[in-house]
Protein backbone atom coordinates (compact mmCIF):
# COMPACT_ATOMS: atom_id res chain seq x y z
CA UNK A 1 0.00 0.00 0.00
CA UNK A 2 1.63 3.58 -1.12
CA UNK A 3 0.34 6.35 0.69
CA UNK A 4 1.50 9.52 -0.66
CA UNK A 5 0.62 13.07 -1.90
CA UNK A 6 -1.68 13.96 -4.87
CA UNK A 7 -0.79 15.19 -8.01
CA UNK A 8 -2.71 16.29 -11.61
CA UNK A 9 -1.97 12.56 -12.48
CA UNK A 10 -4.04 11.01 -9.97
CA UNK A 11 -7.50 13.14 -11.46
CA UNK A 12 -8.44 9.99 -12.79
CA UNK A 13 -9.87 8.62 -9.19
CA UNK A 14 -11.58 11.40 -8.63
CA UNK A 15 -15.10 9.90 -9.63
CA UNK A 16 -14.24 7.12 -7.75
CA UNK A 17 -13.15 8.93 -4.28
CA UNK A 18 -17.17 10.45 -5.37
CA UNK A 19 -18.95 7.81 -5.54
CA UNK A 20 -17.42 6.11 -2.62
CA UNK A 21 -17.76 8.83 -0.51
CA UNK A 22 -21.68 8.93 -1.95
CA UNK A 23 -22.12 5.32 -1.28
CA UNK A 24 -20.48 5.42 1.92
CA UNK A 25 -23.21 7.90 3.11
CA UNK A 26 -25.91 6.10 1.43
CA UNK A 27 -25.54 3.18 3.46
CA UNK A 28 -24.57 4.81 7.32
CA UNK A 29 -27.59 6.67 6.62
CA UNK A 30 -25.75 9.84 7.82
CA UNK A 31 -25.23 13.49 6.43
CA UNK A 32 -22.61 14.33 4.96
CA UNK A 33 -21.39 17.01 2.91
CA UNK A 34 -21.48 16.30 -1.08
CA UNK A 35 -18.25 17.02 -3.33
CA UNK A 36 -17.89 16.38 -7.50
CA UNK A 37 -15.57 15.57 -9.58
CA UNK A 38 -14.10 18.54 -9.88
CA UNK A 39 -13.95 19.76 -6.54
CA UNK A 40 -11.93 16.60 -5.76
CA UNK A 41 -9.65 17.25 -8.48
CA UNK A 42 -8.96 20.68 -6.99
CA UNK A 43 -7.70 19.06 -4.25
CA UNK A 44 -5.67 16.16 -5.76
CA UNK A 45 -3.78 19.08 -7.68
CA UNK A 46 -2.84 21.31 -4.56
CA UNK A 47 -0.54 19.22 -2.70
CA UNK A 48 -2.67 19.27 -0.03
CA UNK A 49 -4.39 15.52 -0.81
CA UNK A 50 -3.25 12.17 0.54
CA UNK A 51 -4.23 9.38 -1.46
CA UNK A 52 -3.37 5.71 -0.88
CA UNK A 53 -3.19 3.67 -3.55
CA UNK A 54 -2.90 -0.45 -3.28
CA UNK A 55 -1.06 -0.72 -7.14
CA UNK A 56 -3.42 0.91 -9.08
CA UNK A 57 -6.29 0.63 -7.29
CA UNK A 58 -7.70 3.35 -5.41
CA UNK A 59 -7.76 2.36 -1.64
CA UNK A 60 -8.34 5.45 0.59
CA UNK A 61 -8.31 9.36 0.83
CA UNK A 62 -8.04 12.26 3.14
CA UNK A 63 -7.48 16.23 2.12
CA UNK A 64 -6.68 19.41 3.88
CA UNK A 65 -8.16 22.34 3.46
CA UNK A 66 -7.81 25.93 4.63
CA UNK A 67 -10.30 28.30 6.22
CA UNK A 68 -10.11 31.89 8.20
CA UNK A 69 -6.92 33.04 6.81
CA UNK A 70 -4.82 29.80 7.88
CA UNK A 71 -5.96 30.02 11.47
CA UNK A 72 -7.57 26.72 11.04
CA UNK A 73 -7.00 23.69 8.54
CA UNK A 74 -9.42 21.06 7.99
CA UNK A 75 -8.67 17.45 7.94
CA UNK A 76 -12.16 16.43 5.13
CA UNK A 77 -13.12 13.69 3.21
CA UNK A 78 -11.66 10.92 5.09
CA UNK A 79 -12.75 7.76 2.74
CA UNK A 80 -11.84 4.27 2.82
CA UNK A 81 -12.84 2.27 -0.14
CA UNK A 82 -15.07 -0.96 1.83
CA UNK A 83 -12.15 -3.52 0.44
CA UNK A 84 -9.40 -2.07 2.70
CA UNK A 85 -11.28 -1.40 5.66
CA UNK A 86 -10.68 -2.55 9.05
CA UNK A 87 -7.02 -2.71 8.47
CA UNK A 88 -5.74 0.33 10.20
CA UNK A 89 -5.62 2.36 6.71
CA UNK A 90 -7.80 5.18 8.13
CA UNK A 91 -5.39 5.85 10.79
CA UNK A 92 -2.74 5.23 8.29
CA UNK A 93 -3.84 7.83 6.15
CA UNK A 94 -5.53 10.43 8.97
CA UNK A 95 -1.72 10.42 10.42
CA UNK A 96 -0.32 11.41 7.07
CA UNK A 97 -2.29 14.35 6.54
CA UNK A 98 -1.64 15.60 10.20
CA UNK A 99 1.70 15.27 9.42
CA UNK A 100 1.25 17.13 6.29
CA UNK A 101 -0.83 19.47 7.56
CA UNK A 102 1.49 20.53 10.97
CA UNK A 103 4.58 20.67 8.29
CA UNK A 104 2.63 22.99 5.58
CA UNK A 105 0.69 24.96 8.29
CA UNK A 106 2.69 24.91 11.70
CA UNK A 107 0.40 27.19 12.84
CA UNK A 108 -3.26 26.46 12.21
CA UNK A 109 -5.19 25.16 14.50
CA UNK A 110 -6.47 21.33 13.07
CA UNK A 111 -10.28 20.43 13.56
CA UNK A 112 -12.68 18.27 11.96
CA UNK A 113 -16.48 17.72 12.69
CA UNK A 114 -18.36 14.04 12.33
CA UNK A 115 -20.40 11.92 13.48
CA UNK A 116 -18.17 9.06 13.06
CA UNK A 117 -16.94 7.26 15.75
CA UNK A 118 -14.15 5.24 14.01
CA UNK A 119 -12.87 8.76 13.51
CA UNK A 120 -13.15 10.29 16.59
CA UNK A 121 -10.94 7.66 17.88
CA UNK A 122 -8.14 8.68 15.47
CA UNK A 123 -8.34 12.11 16.33
CA UNK A 124 -8.09 11.98 19.68
CA UNK A 125 -4.76 9.90 19.40
CA UNK A 126 -3.39 12.58 17.42
CA UNK A 127 -4.18 15.11 20.01
CA UNK A 128 -7.76 16.66 19.31
CA UNK A 129 -10.32 17.30 21.61
CA UNK A 130 -13.89 17.67 21.35
CA UNK A 131 -14.94 21.30 21.32
CA UNK A 132 -18.44 23.34 21.06
CA UNK A 133 -19.04 24.69 17.79
CA UNK A 134 -17.57 28.12 18.84
CA UNK A 135 -14.16 27.19 18.91
CA UNK A 136 -13.71 26.02 15.06
CA UNK A 137 -13.75 28.33 12.58
CA UNK A 138 -16.27 30.84 11.71
CA UNK A 139 -15.22 31.21 8.42
CA UNK A 140 -18.71 31.02 6.54
CA UNK A 141 -17.32 29.14 3.68
CA UNK A 142 -16.46 26.34 6.12
CA UNK A 143 -20.28 26.18 7.05
CA UNK A 144 -21.28 26.41 3.59
CA UNK A 145 -19.89 22.90 3.31
CA UNK A 146 -22.76 21.86 5.23
CA UNK A 147 -25.50 22.83 3.42
CA UNK A 148 -25.64 19.48 0.72
CA UNK A 149 -25.48 17.70 4.16
CA UNK A 150 -29.01 15.95 4.67
CA UNK A 151 -28.94 17.28 8.35
CA UNK A 152 -28.62 20.99 7.58
CA UNK A 153 -31.82 22.12 9.21
CA UNK A 154 -30.27 21.01 12.18
CA UNK A 155 -27.74 23.48 12.36
CA UNK A 156 -29.57 26.02 10.87
CA UNK A 157 -32.10 25.89 14.07
CA UNK A 158 -29.61 25.74 16.48
CA UNK A 159 -27.86 29.36 15.05
CA UNK A 160 -24.40 26.76 13.99
CA UNK A 161 -24.55 26.37 17.93
CA UNK A 162 -24.69 22.29 17.44
CA UNK A 163 -25.38 19.77 15.11
CA UNK A 164 -25.57 15.48 15.27
CA UNK A 165 -21.29 16.00 14.45
CA UNK A 166 -19.37 16.63 17.29
CA UNK A 167 -16.15 19.12 16.41
CA UNK A 168 -12.47 18.01 17.30
CA UNK A 169 -9.90 20.36 17.56
CA UNK A 170 -6.33 19.98 18.35
CA UNK A 171 -4.41 22.95 18.94
CA UNK A 172 -0.61 23.33 18.55
CA UNK A 173 -0.49 25.94 21.46
CA UNK A 174 -1.84 23.32 23.74
CA UNK A 175 -0.11 20.17 21.87
CA UNK A 176 -0.98 17.27 24.44
CA UNK A 177 -0.89 13.66 23.42
CA UNK A 178 -3.16 11.40 25.73
CA UNK A 179 -1.17 9.23 27.57
CA UNK A 180 0.00 6.16 26.16
CA UNK A 181 -2.85 3.15 26.21
CA UNK A 182 -5.50 6.06 27.30
CA UNK A 183 -8.27 5.37 25.15
CA UNK A 184 -11.29 7.85 23.90
CA UNK A 185 -14.45 7.04 25.58
CA UNK A 186 -16.37 5.54 23.03
CA UNK A 187 -19.53 4.83 24.86
CA UNK A 188 -19.81 8.14 26.18
CA UNK A 189 -19.73 9.76 22.49
CA UNK A 190 -22.62 7.14 21.11
CA UNK A 191 -25.08 8.06 23.98
CA UNK A 192 -23.99 11.97 22.84
CA UNK A 193 -25.21 10.91 19.29
CA UNK A 194 -28.22 9.13 20.25
CA UNK A 195 -29.56 11.91 22.73
CA UNK A 196 -28.99 14.69 19.83
CA UNK A 197 -30.51 12.87 17.83
CA UNK A 198 -33.86 12.42 19.34
CA UNK A 199 -33.38 15.93 20.30
CA UNK A 200 -32.91 17.39 16.96
CA UNK A 201 -34.19 14.71 14.37
CA UNK A 202 -37.77 15.06 13.45
CA UNK A 203 -40.12 11.87 14.03
CA UNK A 204 -41.28 10.78 10.52
C1 LIG B 1 -14.60 5.38 8.88
C2 LIG B 1 -13.55 4.74 7.98
C3 LIG B 1 -12.71 5.85 7.33
C4 LIG B 1 -12.65 3.80 8.83
O1 LIG B 1 -11.65 3.24 8.00
P1 LIG B 1 -10.78 1.96 8.46
O2 LIG B 1 -9.56 1.91 7.60
O3 LIG B 1 -11.65 0.77 8.47
O4 LIG B 1 -10.40 2.36 9.97
P2 LIG B 1 -9.20 1.80 10.81
O5 LIG B 1 -9.04 0.34 10.50
O6 LIG B 1 -7.98 2.66 10.63
O7 LIG B 1 -9.76 1.95 12.30
C5 LIG B 1 -9.45 3.03 13.15
C6 LIG B 1 -10.15 2.84 14.48
O8 LIG B 1 -11.56 3.03 14.34
C7 LIG B 1 -12.27 1.85 14.71
N1 LIG B 1 -13.37 1.70 13.75
C8 LIG B 1 -13.27 1.45 12.44
N2 LIG B 1 -14.50 1.43 11.87
C9 LIG B 1 -15.39 1.67 12.88
C10 LIG B 1 -16.80 1.80 12.94
N3 LIG B 1 -17.55 1.67 11.85
N4 LIG B 1 -17.36 2.07 14.15
C11 LIG B 1 -16.62 2.22 15.26
N5 LIG B 1 -15.26 2.14 15.27
C12 LIG B 1 -14.66 1.85 14.09
C13 LIG B 1 -11.27 0.73 14.63
O9 LIG B 1 -11.60 -0.33 15.48
C14 LIG B 1 -10.01 1.44 15.06
O10 LIG B 1 -9.98 1.63 16.48
P3 LIG B 1 -8.90 0.89 17.40
O11 LIG B 1 -7.59 1.52 17.04
O12 LIG B 1 -9.37 1.22 18.77
O13 LIG B 1 -8.98 -0.53 17.01
C15 LIG B 1 -14.21 3.86 6.87
O14 LIG B 1 -15.07 2.91 7.46
C16 LIG B 1 -14.99 4.68 5.86
O15 LIG B 1 -14.42 5.15 4.85
N6 LIG B 1 -16.31 4.89 6.12
C17 LIG B 1 -17.16 5.70 5.29
C18 LIG B 1 -16.78 7.16 5.26
C19 LIG B 1 -16.75 7.81 6.61
O16 LIG B 1 -17.50 7.46 7.51
N7 LIG B 1 -15.87 8.81 6.70
C20 LIG B 1 -15.73 9.64 7.86
C21 LIG B 1 -16.54 10.87 7.66
S1 LIG B 1 -16.27 12.01 8.95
Amino acid sequence: MNLIVANESHFKYAQDICDTIAESAKIRGTGIAKRTPEYIQKKLSNGNAILALDGEKFAGFCYIEVWGHEKFVANSGLIVHPDYRGQGLAKKIKAKVFELSRKKFPDAKIFGITTGLAVMKINYELGYKPVTFSELTDDPEFWKGCQTCKNFDILTRTEQKMCLCTGMLYDPAHNKKPEEGKQMNGKAFTRLKSIKESLFLKKK
